[in-house]
């Protein structure tokens, strides 16, 4: 833990929306009468008919339901669009900028609610109809956005897949979801180089196991020739010419869903984290406003991808139901150079800048100068999500890029959360580097040991938050079980997160990562559980293990353990296949770092694999192994250190 605390700058807290006294009268009201205080707040969006119903939520196993403003209706994208139009229809709402740093495109509100009003007439014409469900397979480029909200418009579900996942795992999530229609690219752009998402899709909807897409719409971006079928292919810019540009939006119920969106949890295969739209679209566009101290004409940036949920909440729904310039940004951090982030604020005059630790980290390897090289002083504020951020790296942000005037804000969240539930405001908290630092409105976390007891003051225990806030995730989709199990079984009664975190003495947390068997390797989640179905999927291996192991950019990176068949040689070349096949498994960010051969695993009598040891072993930790008296076979563990590859 970092002993710097950074008090609230006066200069920030003077303009601030919420500075330390609000904060406190807010977040006072926000726990003892959320009724009154999100009735209140609710009131931020325009609804169709106004909700009478506030919260009604019932955390019981037997019957476990969680319904916001329940018979309120609204449009989404009549709130991200429409209702701008009158005061800033020509105030760009999303700014492009390319992969190709001499590519940029700014985009009225006037102009998005154009393309968004004709593609959901093209989506209606396809016969997307209310509550079927549209996979977006898309990079990061406008498109992606007017997807999003033509599916809003129509109330269509959307459920993106990140375009660098493989045709298996976008099979996986089709299939699923019962997507009617997919949408991607003929390839998308990263780091100069095409990512081929047409060929990809093709791949993955020719999987026997689907049987529902009728059309995959394409949207021209590189112009690379690709392989076309007529009977289902066609042109998102040829469907959207031919479309009318009048489509007034559907009504929608507060509890109908907005999206899906598959995440990776410690057993089985992703879940689909359904969100509905109401709450969320309250819960989104409030932490932006608040979190980000955002104000009208701000240029914000957020350069998540919006195929993880920093994209839905803060890069699409949440700034633009507030009205705000959203930057999305095609490309890397690091091409054409590592100044281009900072090219970037400096282009656009960017005001509030929202980026993962990973990217720092590799920034900050980099060197000061590529950040010196720019002029950033149109900045304003800082922020961090993903992964717990090492105050080292906090440090480096903090001088070199906001020359110790901005605060940052390392904010906690989760797919299933919906929004920012743990964060400094900038006007209103001090700061201290590495800790995500104190709760949002109506947020109430607590701290239970392993038998479900609240632990009371400074100490360490498993994060669960106690009541239900409007942007919570409904439902697993399709498995109403599985999200009762995987949140409310192990700790009944509340939340459980999955994330360990610490409690000072100032009421700060620090999040100190999963407790169960996820990883997060460059803020990516990942299910151990995951990595090891692909490599048992190849028909050499007998069996394998997964964990996490630390790694000084990415955060967390892949170990892998890997018993082969009793027939098969170990070989260098094999090691590299198994890699490669587990990319085409699941895509490129799930690659193992490591990959140990490994002719027995650590398991109990009863044969359960004893990932503690496994852990231990990765991180070169070997002489802290614990007690290994219940191992059915104790000599493994020897033969595992001899043999580790992380040295
Ligand atoms: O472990 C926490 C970590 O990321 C997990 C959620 O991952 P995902 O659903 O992919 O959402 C990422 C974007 C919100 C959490 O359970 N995590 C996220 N933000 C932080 C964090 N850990 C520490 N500090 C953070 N600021």
């Amino acid at each position: 833990m970092s002993a710097n605390v950074y008090p609230v700058s006066e200069e920030i807290a003077k303009g601030a929306l919420i500075d330390k006294a609000k904060y406190d009268a807010m977040y006072k009201q926000s726990v003892e009468d959320p009724e009154g205080f999100w009735g209140e707040h609710g009131k931020r969006i325009d609804w169709i008919k106004p909700y009478t119903k506030v919260k009604n939520v019932s955390y019981d196993p037997h019957n476990l339901y969680i319904k916001w403003y329940e018979d309120g209706t609204l449009n989404v994208a009549a709130n991200c669009l429409d209702r701008h139009l009158a005061t800033r229809g020509d105030q760009t709402a999303i700014i492009f900028e390319g992969d190709d740093p001499s590519v940029s495109e700014h985009i009225t509100y006037k102009d998005l609610h154009e393309r968004v009003c004709r593609f959901a007439n093209a989506l209606k014409s396809m016969g997307v109809n209310k509550g079927d469900r549209v996979v977006i397979y898309l990079p990061m480029i406008p498109a992606a956005a007017v997807s999003m909200l033509a599916c809003a418009r129509i109330g269509a579900i959307h459920s993106i897949v990140f375009g660098g996942f493989s045709p298996e795992a976008l099979a996986g999530r089709v299939e699923d979801c019962g997507a009617k229609v997919v949408i991607t690219s003929d390839e998308g752009l990263r780091g100069g180089r095409g990512v081929a998402l047409k060929r990809n899709a093709d791949e993955a909807l020719s999987h026997p196991g689907i049987k529902t897409v009728e059309k995959l719409v394409v949207v021209k971006h590189t112009g690379k020739d690709i392989p076309w079928n007529d009977a289902r292919d066609v042109w998102y810019q040829d469907v959207c010419d031919a479309a009318s540009p009048d489509c007034p939006p559907t009504e929608i119920n507060a509890e109908d869903p907005l999206f899906v969106l598959y995440t990776s949890g410690s057993t089985g295969k992703p879940k689909g984290v359904l969100h509905t739209s109401g709450g969320y679209l309250v819960y989104a566009s409030m932490t932006h406003q608040y979190v980000f101290d955002y104000h009208d004409g701000d240029i914000y940036w957020c350069t998540a991808d919006v195929g993880w949920v920093t994209g839905h909440s803060y890069i699409v729904y949440g700034p633009l139901a507030n009205g705000a310039t959203t930057l999305m940004f095609e490309g890397v951090p690091s091409y054409p150079d590592a100044s281009r982030f900072w090219q970037v604020c400096e282009k656009h005059k960017v005001n509030i800048f929202y980026t993962a630790p990973t990217a720092i980290r590799a920034l900050m390897r980099e060197g000061a100068d590529w950040v010196d090289k720019a002029d950033l002083s149109s900045l304003r504020i800082l922020g961090s999500v993903g992964e717990p951020i090492n105050p080292e790296a906090w440090e480096w942000y903090h001088e070199h890029v906001g020359k110790r005037k901005c605060p940052i804000v390392d904010t906690w969240w989760q797919t299933e959360t919906g929004g920012i539930l743990i964060s400094p405001l900038p006007g209103a908290t001090d700061l201290k580097p590495g800790s995500a630092s104190v709760p949002f409105f109506g947020i109430e976390p607590a701290l239970l040991d392993h038998e479900g007891k609240e632990l009371e003051g400074a100490t360490d225990g498993n994060l669960v938050i106690k009541y239900s806030w409007p942007g919570q995730m409904r439902t697993v989709y399709g498995d109403h079980e599985r999200f009762i199990q995987t949140y409310f079984s192990a700790f009944p009664g509340v939340y459980t997160t999955g994330d360990g975190a610490r409690r000072d003495e100032d009421g700060y947390y620090w999040i100190t990562g999963r407790v169960d068997d996820v990883i997060n390797v460059s803020g990516h989640r990942m299910g151990t559980a995951e990595v090891e179905s692909a490599l048992v999927a190849h028909p050499k291996v007998a069996e394998a293990a997964v964990v996490g192991v630390p790694h000084d950019i990415k955060g967390q990176g892949i170990y892998a353990y890997v018993t082969l068949n009793a027939d098969e040689e170990p070989t260098e070349e094999l090691r590299a296949e198994l890699v490669k096949w587990v990319r085409k498994e699941i895509g490129p960010i799930a690659s193992p770092d490591y990959l140990q051969w490994s002719p027995g695993l650590p398991k109990t009598r009863s044969g359960k694999i004893m990932r503690r040891i496994l852990r231990k072993i990765a991180a070169n930790e070997y002489d802290q192994l614990g007690d290994t008296s219940t191992l059915a076979d104790p000599g493994v563990v020897d033969d595992l250190i001899d043999n580790r590859q992380n040295r």
